[in-house]
């Protein structure tokens, strides 16, 4: 890890320098400075101060462990905006209504560089936490932006490049969520019958310390930068053993893959189907129903789910189960490899349980159709027969895109699209490409959200793809696409929210942070 680290930083230090290669296209950089401070012209509703801050928390018997984590505190507007988990590293989880215009002061009181990246979130490149604008110890930062986004789960964490993985990891997570009125009249489960599970899988030293791979360096952390951390305990909101106490009435289950590279297909326990009525971009137009849910780093799925049918005192669980992860059908090797002792990926856990409680039960109804989801064509796309490809390639004993790896500055020629333009993007994992064989890839996009117009596998990939395709929920909004070995993934979008600079990248972090991630630039 040292060693990403010392590449993390020196690209950083380049980028402060104006030494970091220019890519092709000139004037894609804007000043770093832009959003450094507070602007007179625009004038928040709600304004919150975010440290990142070293922290301990008391996870285990024994000594606390030592996590970094962000605190938050509303200096103007609606002091419930924002509220903490307990005795958890993860949070805040920061509700807002559609239209609020935010004004975040980060202050870094981390060790290293950071910056905050909203992720899902539609917002002006300055505020989009592109890694060339992390600041050092002590730096601050201001973002300001409206909320754009349809009601929804969002996220942030930190996006300084090459220490992504390992400050994610270390506790820098929170939930972002978005209310409108459509949904609001909808009634949905509310309250405390709104929940955010955040899943993440976590090692720990006998002395309750987080482990992350290749601490150490040398053949770990490479090994590691291509297989992606996996760890051994799963925790739910920053805590293990996570036990929800329900009520018998119906829920909302708000559910991000806040892990590092663990791939979960979520099912309950006792088989009962699935319930989706939300993906990364808010509500679908209607419930859909699935035995189980692929859910990917990164991504986001809302569960209704009604335990008034359920009897009083009763225990379910959520699961992942068991999927093939490569396209030989196996499952990859896990974290006994790369420094933990974890299930591989593809095995099959615990998530977290339900116990229902003793009360009467209520049932409420779930809305036949719950939001109007904005139109998009895939004949509106000028480049529908010829999509523009984002192709898995590995450099070296590194994954890269398109055979290109990060560059802090650098956007190819084939990297620019129109401000206002739709386009149709594929994204292709070839079944077996390299010596480092396949394996899956959740692959992200700044600055839009996208439709998924179809999917289609390579048949000598099709049976560890039947492992997992039946969870996939195509019919929303979505920010990820898990991109499976053998798999070619058509999402549509249509760049309409901001112009500037945004990163396309696989969010598999130790991926990430070992350059499987570009810029591309929205061009007015
Ligand atoms: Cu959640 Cu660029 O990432
Ligand atoms: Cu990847």
């Amino acid at each position: 890890m040292t060693f990403l680290k010392q590449i993390g930083r020196r690209r950083f230090l380049n980028a402060l320098g104006g030494t970091a290669l220019m890519g092709a296209v000139p004037g894609a950089v804007q000043s770093a400075q832009r959003a450094a401070t507070a602007s007179d012209t625009f004038t928040p509703d709600l304004e919150i101060e975010l440290r990142a801050v070293q922290d301990q928390v008391p996870l285990y018997q024994g000594p606390p462990t030592n996590v970094w984590r962000y605190r938050a505190r509303v200096l103007k507007g609606d002091a419930q905006s924002v509220s903490h988990h307990p005795d958890s590293p993860l949070g805040p989880v920061i509700r807002v209504h559609r239209g609020t215009r935010i004004r975040i002061h980060f202050i870094n009181e981390l060790p290293q560089p950071s910056v905050v990246h909203w992720h899902g979130l539609l917002v002006p490149e300055a505020a989009d936490g592109h890694p060339r604008y992390a600041v050092g110890p002590g730096g601050r930062y201001v973002y300001e932006f409206e909320v754009i986004n349809r009601a929804g789960t969002y996220w942030f964490h930190p996006h300084p490049h090459g220490m992504t993985g390992s400050q994610v990891y270390a506790g820098l997570t929170g939930l972002f969520i978005v209310t409108d009125d459509e949904e609001r009249a909808l009634k949905l489960p509310d309250g405390d019958r709104d929940v955010g599970l955040v899943i993440q899988d976590r090692s720990f030293t006998r002395d309750n310390q987080l482990r992350y791979m290749g601490q150490g360096g040398g053949m770990m952390g490479m090994m590691g930068g291509m297989m992606g951390f996996l760890g051994d305990r799963i925790h739910v909101n920053g805590r293990p053993d996570f036990t929800l106490a329900a009520e018998r009435k119906p829920y909302r289950l708000r559910l991000l893959n806040g892990s590092n590279s663990r791939i979960c297909k979520l099912a309950w326990s006792d088989g009962s189907p699935v319930t989706v009525i939300g993906t990364d971009g808010g509500l679908l137009a209607a419930p859909v129903s699935r035995p189980y849910v692929t859910l990917a780093p990164s991504e986001r799925v809302e569960l209704w789910v009604d335990f008034s049918t359920r009897a009083a005192g009763e225990e379910i669980g959520l699961v992942s189960l068991p999927f093939a992860a490569s396209a030989g059908g196996g499952m990859m090797m896990g974290g006994g490899m790369m420094g933990g002792s974890g299930p591989a990926q593809g095995a099959g856990f615990p998530v977290f349980k339900v116990r229902v409680g003793q009360g009467a039960a209520v049932s409420e109804k779930l809305p036949e159709k719950l939001a109007s989801m904005p139109a998009l064509r895939p004949e509106q796309a000028h480049n529908l027969n010829a999509p523009r490809s984002i192709r898995v390639t590995a450099s070296g004993m590194r994954w890269s895109l398109n055979g290109r790896m990060f560059e802090m500055e650098g956007v190819a020629p084939d990297e620019v699209v129109r401000f206002g333009s739709t386009e149709v993007w594929e994204f292709i994992n070839e079944a077996s490409m390299h010596m480092m064989g396949s394996m899956p890839h959740p692959l992200h996009v700044h600055g839009v959200q996208f439709r998924i117009i179809d999917r289609r596998v390579h048949p000598s990939a099709m049976a560890a793809w039947r492992s997992v395709s039946d969870g996939y929920v195509d019919e929303g909004w979505k920010d990820t696409a898990l991109v499976m070995p053998g798999e070619r993934v058509r999402v549509l979008m249509r760049f309409e929210s901001f112009p500037g600079l945004f990163l396309y990248h696989c969010h598999n972090l130790e991926h990430e942070d070992t350059g499987m991630m570009r810029n591309f630039l929205i061009k007015v």
